[in-house]
């Protein structure tokens, strides 16, 4: 079976009759948008089975390792490793075999570029590579779910929340919300605020609190996702409902003049 086109999570109507015939394809129906997907076929290896195994973690020892590694190997990793160094241990396979430490690149909102903040994509990461990815099934959604709801609980929280035992600087580390997902602006907000430079001692340290209290918030979704009490928070969906990809906060950018996406014009 060819997996179907997924074009702004719309499955064609002929795809869906063809291969979700079944009870779970017409409850997937009354859902009205949601879970409209039939099973992609994985192309990748045996850790292409989702969800993978998980136990429950601690929130606050996972926080304090995420601080700690974000000194070895910046925002991103650290959320990863923060969960799967734990996970290694707890379980084993897949995660043994996962390199972490290759999304070090994620660090300054990818390679310095200041697009998304790595713990977001960190976050992301691993709650789909736990839960999995949503062309996987209906019940691999929440991966995506808990994913979209790290960006906007980072986009609307003062952050850090999470002060380590041991703090590297004992300067006051002022909380600041960004209103947005990327580092650029949650790092330029709090540059701002603070008076601190991208350079000190103090950014790297807010930074790496940023890190552990999105490190923090992941694992306590994930374990209400293994205890089945986990419910989504964002508007995430998997087909986007405004015509464009986009924070929603449109004025934050756009001011009073926010432009309407062509395909809403027609
Ligand atoms: C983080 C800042 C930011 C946010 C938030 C944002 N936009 Fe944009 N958007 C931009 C920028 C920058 C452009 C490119 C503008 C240009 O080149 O004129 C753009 C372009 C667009 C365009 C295409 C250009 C046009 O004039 O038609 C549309 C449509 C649009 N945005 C709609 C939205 C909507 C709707 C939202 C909220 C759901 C939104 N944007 C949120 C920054 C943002």
């Amino acid at each position: 079976m060819e997996p179907e086109t997924l074009f702004h999570g719309e499955v064609s109507r002929r795809g869906l009759l063809k291969t979700a015939a079944g009870a779970a394809g017409i409850a997937a129906l009354t859902m009205g948008g949601m879970g409209l997907f039939s099973r992609a076929e994985a192309k990748g290896g045996a850790t292409e089975k989702w969800p993978w195994p998980y136990v429950k973690l601690d929130p606050e020892k996972t926080a304090e390792l995420a601080y700690n590694e974000w000194y070895r190997v910046f925002c991103g990793a650290a959320v990863i490793n923060s969960v799967f160094s734990q996970l290694r241990e707890k379980v084993g396979e897949p995660y043994t075999s996962f390199p972490s430490d290759a999304f070090v690149f994620l660090e300054g909102g990818m390679v310095g570029w200041g697009t998304v903040c790595g713990s977001n994509a960190g976050a992301n990461i691993v709650s789909n590579m736990i839960i999995g990815p949503r062309i996987a099934g209906p019940e691999c959604e929440n991966g995506a779910a808990i994913g979209a709801d790290a960006l906007l609980w980072y986009s609307e929280t003062a952050l850090p929340t999470f002060t380590p035992k041991e703090p590297r600087q004992k300067a006051k580390i002022i909380q600041t919300t960004s209103n947005s997902p990327l580092c650029h602006v949650s790092v330029g907000k709090w540059m701002k605020e603070s008076g601190y430079a991208l350079g000190s001692p103090e950014r790297k340290d807010r930074c790496a609190r940023v890190a552990a209290s999105v490190a923090y918030k992941l694992v306590r979704d994930l374990n209400d996702w293994k205890d089945g009490t986990y419910t989504q928070k964002s508007a995430w969906k998997p087909a986007s409902n405004i015509g464009i990809t986009a924070q929603q906060n449109c004025s934050e950018c756009h001011g009073s003049n926010v432009p309407t996406p062509p395909m809403a014009k027609k």
